[in-house]
């Protein structure tokens, strides 16, 4: 039994789904852990506190999987606030894995999820700033910090527990240096030995309107099989497509690989692939069927949060692609 989430907001985000690990509700942990971060006004990636895109509007991205032939998935949605709880209606009541668009907005109307403010206030501050001064958000700067790889940390109750992930410096400099790269993927073992997983995201700050990353598609933001085991991709959703991200983690694994080399694999292929920019990032999360997970990352800066019977903590990864 044990939940893994990306970055060390998702300590909050586990929290938030760990009743519905140990009743054995897969599902509605993931979203639950998803919907935590929807709702998190600092958490600049996901949901109401994520960025907008080039013309001011906010527009969310998720998915959920238990198996290939039980996903769902959502892209580019305006008006409702937690993909992954739409991506299940999709899994649920629909033949389809993927809705899209303006139509993906009026399926959720359909079943009666409610309309909700997409865009924070501080978020369309930023984008006014972003518009008045221009530029690429700069995600290379900020280098100190970064940890010892393989290294357990105990849990930080800074950004555990007081409501504060970025105010008052409560983030390491090395990880709030990717902020904007902070999707939740999260992968759930639950009491029941059901194995699933989510992804939600706002996508890239002030992208191309339309732009859609990895994480709603299934095998790359999210790849889950029972017989294997799940990953989920965070970062530069553009690098982690052009080399199927999650699919490539679960199909190593299917070839015999471990949670720690499979990750180690889709890292090491990114950094292969790319001409890599400063600000690029990724890491992979992968959890086998018996509940082993490990994490790899391209840069310094990314980490893991666990739940599980030992309690919360996160986790180095166990590989960086690129060290600083
Ligand atoms: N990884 C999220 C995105 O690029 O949209």
């Amino acid at each position: 039994m044990r939940i893994a989430s990306t970055w060390s907001f998702g300590l909050r985000a586990n929290d938030a789904a760990w009743p519905h690990v140990e009743a054995g509700r897969a599902l509605d942990a993931v979203e639950a852990a998803c919907a935590w971060a929807d709702s998190a006004p600092d958490v600049d990636s996901v949901g109401y506190g994520g960025l907008p895109d080039s013309s001011g509007r906010v527009s969310l991205d998720g998915c959920m999987m238990l198996s290939p032939a039980r996903c769902g998935s959502v892209a580019g949605l305006r008006r409702h606030l937690h993909p992954v709880s739409v991506a299940r209606k999709v899994m649920e009541s629909t033949q389809h894995v993927m809705l899209v668009g303006p139509d993906a907005d009026l399926f959720a109307d359909e079943h009666g999820i409610a309309q909700e403010e997409l865009l924070s206030p501080e978020a369309r501050a930023a984008y006014e700033k972003w518009l008045r001064e221009g530029g690429v958000v700069d995600q290379s700067r900020d280098r100190a910090g970064a940890p010892a790889a393989h290294a357990l940390r105990p849990v930080d109750r800074r950004h555990g527990e007081d409501g504060r992930l970025f105010g008052g410096g409560a983030l390491p400099a090395d990880e709030a240096r990717w902020r904007h790269h902070d999707t939740i993927g999260c992968l759930v073992l639950d009491a029941a030995g059901v194995l699933a997983g989510g992804c939600s995201t706002s996508g890239t700050p002030f992208k191309t309107p339309g732009r859609v990353g990895d994480s709603p598609i299934i095998g790359h933001g999210l790849y889950v099989d029972p017989e294997v085991g799940g990953a989920t991709a965070t970062g530069t959703g553009e690098l982690i497509m052009g080399v199927c991200g999650a699919f490539l983690v679960v199909e190593a694994m299917r070839r015999g690989a471990g949670v720690e080399d499979a990750v180690r694999e889709a890292a090491v292929r990114i950094a292969r692939s790319y001409a890599l920019e400063a600000h690029h990032q990724a890491a992979f999360l992968a959890m086998d069927r018996r509940g082993n997970i490990a994490a790899a990352a391209l840069r310094p800066g990314y980490r893991t949060s666990v739940r599980d019977s030992d309690g919360a903590r996160t986790a180095e990864p166990v590989f960086v692609a690129i060290p600083d």
